[in-house]
């Protein structure tokens, strides 16, 4: 039997020390991350404001992870190159803020960067239908997006499982990124239903644990 790969483990930087923000980049760089998880909110589509383009742009030189940015903005369309220029090398929007989903998806991928496409808790996994062959990642979001150190929404086990079934059935290798609530006891639950990578920001940064620490007892609850 082919073994799995490996599941990839991507620290949010939302709960990280903003005034040492390279710094504590360059920790989880170094404690084993896969990739950096930036989250970008405009206090439209989210109420909360975090950051942008430049700080992508300077966390750049603190890592040569993948920098994975989730845009939770209204109209991304118009966001995407700065992102892209700034060195992002994932580029995930919401499709609840995308009427045009394909062309922003498209102009993702002419920018040289992996497209993914983000679902809220209350939204369908239908909605991905005429999509999903084109995605790089999916991200299902499994809180409310806005805030860091929510928990966990048990229904969204399910979901998780319905996409991994619907990628399987399409023979698509596609990421399928879980974002909100994720701990080590949660880690093994949605991999178990098809995850493969792993979104974490209070696990990681407040956990009362070096960043080290706590993302190996993350990797270790995976067994
Ligand atoms: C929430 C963000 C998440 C957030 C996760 O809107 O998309 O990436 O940082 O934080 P935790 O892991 O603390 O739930
Ligand atoms: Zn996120």
């Amino acid at each position: 039997m082919e073994s799995s790969p490996r599941v990839k483990l991507a620290p949010s930087i939302l709960s990280a020390d903003f005034s040492r923000l390279g710094e504590q980049v360059a920790e989880a760089t170094k404690a084993g991350a896969d990739y950096i998880h930036v989250d970008v909110m405009d206090g439209h589509f989210v109420p909360s404001i975090t950051v942008g383009a430049p700080v992508v742009a300077a966390i750049r030189h603190w890592t040569d992870l993948p920098l994975d940015v989730h845009l939770m903005v209204e109209a991304p369309e118009s966001q995407v190159d700065q992102f892209a220029q700034a060195g992002a090398d994932i580029i995930t929007v919401h499709i609840e803020a995308c009427p045009h989903i394909q062309r922003v998806v498209q102009k993702i991928k002419g920018l040289g960067v992996k497209a993914g496409v983000s679902l809220n808790p209350g939204t369908p996994v239908s909605t991905l239908n005429e999509i999903l062959s084109s995605l790089d990642l999916v991200l299902v979001m499994t809180v409310h997006p806005g805030l860091g150190g929510q928990a966990f929404i048990e229904a969204m086990l399910d979901k998780v499982a319905c996409l991994r079934a619907e990628l399987d059935r399409r023979g698509l290798a596609t990421e399928l990124e879980v974002d909100g609530g994720i701990t080590a006891e949660v880690a093994p639950r949605v991999v178990r239903v098809g995850a493969t990578v792993l979104v974490a920001g209070a696990a990681v940064f407040k956990s009362g644990q070096t960043v080290k620490e706590a993302l190996e007892k993350i990797r270790a609850s995976l067994g």
